[in-house]
């Protein structure tokens, strides 16, 4: 957003009068004096004027281990959110990086930092998310094969990307795709006429749920926020 805006919608006042008060330097962003109307504000720039704080955010960074039954939603009429589970004053703020259905469990990642949720979310980026998958059947190699080549989803026009399987056992595996579209594991299986029973996300890029028990969260690390 453009300064000039910013100051017209925070102090009440019309172009001509934001832009003597920039003149007259009381307007600071990021601890500098700054006179241009037209400089581009950022998100997270801290932005004051005659000592009065007009803007400022901190970047947040959260993951959660979404219990079974919690919506990825911020607000919902029947069920409880994910945003409900995070007890800071600051939880308003965040949007959620990619989404889990209501009946799969595991990592969720907030954020208020929209670069941040792009860069894990858009498909191009192709972050792998890997599963824990049990099903009500076997799986049978067909279906591993087809997984592994990327299958049509003609509902969205695109081949999934080539998937990674590894087989636990005859009826569960951790499988690990490179996009998020709706539902997309319960609909592989489903495509070979497989139920899935129990799914849970282990990890998003290089963020991994590990031991952190369900409905508890955790902000990222810096070095967690690097490398999505
Ligand atoms: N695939 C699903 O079917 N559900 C999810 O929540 C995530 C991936």
């Amino acid at each position: 957003m453009r300064l000039d805006r910013l100051i017209q919608s925070s102090l009440r006042m019309g172009t001509r009068e934001a832009r003597h008060f920039l003149a007259t330097r009381k307007v600071k962003v990021n601890g500098i004096v700054e006179t241009m109307g037209n400089a581009q504000i950022g998100y997270f720039d801290r932005v004051e004027a005659r000592g009065e704080v007009l803007q400022a955010r901190t970047p947040r960074y959260v993951m959660l281990h979404k219990p079974i039954g919690v919506v990825s939603a911020t607000t919902d009429l029947l069920h409880q959110t994910v945003i409900e589970l995070i007890r800071e004053p600051w939880a308003g703020e965040l949007h959620l990086a990619g989404r889990l259905d209501r009946f799969t469990s595991g990592l969720v990642v907030l954020t208020n930092d929209g670069a941040f949720s792009k860069a894990l979310t858009l498909p191009e980026k192709k972050v792998p998310k890997t599963y824990l998958v049990s099903t009500d059947s076997d799986t049978p190699p067909e279906a591993v094969s087809a997984f592994e080549k990327g299958m049509p989803f003609a509902k969205e026009g695109v081949t999934t990307e080539p998937a990674i399987v590894d087989q636990l056992s005859p009826r569960s595996c951790r499988l690990t795709i490179f996009e998020g579209k709706h539902h997309q594991v319960k609909r592989m299986f489903l495509r070979f006429g497989i139920r899935v029973v129990a799914l849970h996300r282990e990890s998003v890029g290089n963020l991994h749920l590990n031991d952190l028990a369900a409905g508890m969260y955790r902000e990222l690390t810096a070095e967690e926020r690097l490398v999505p």
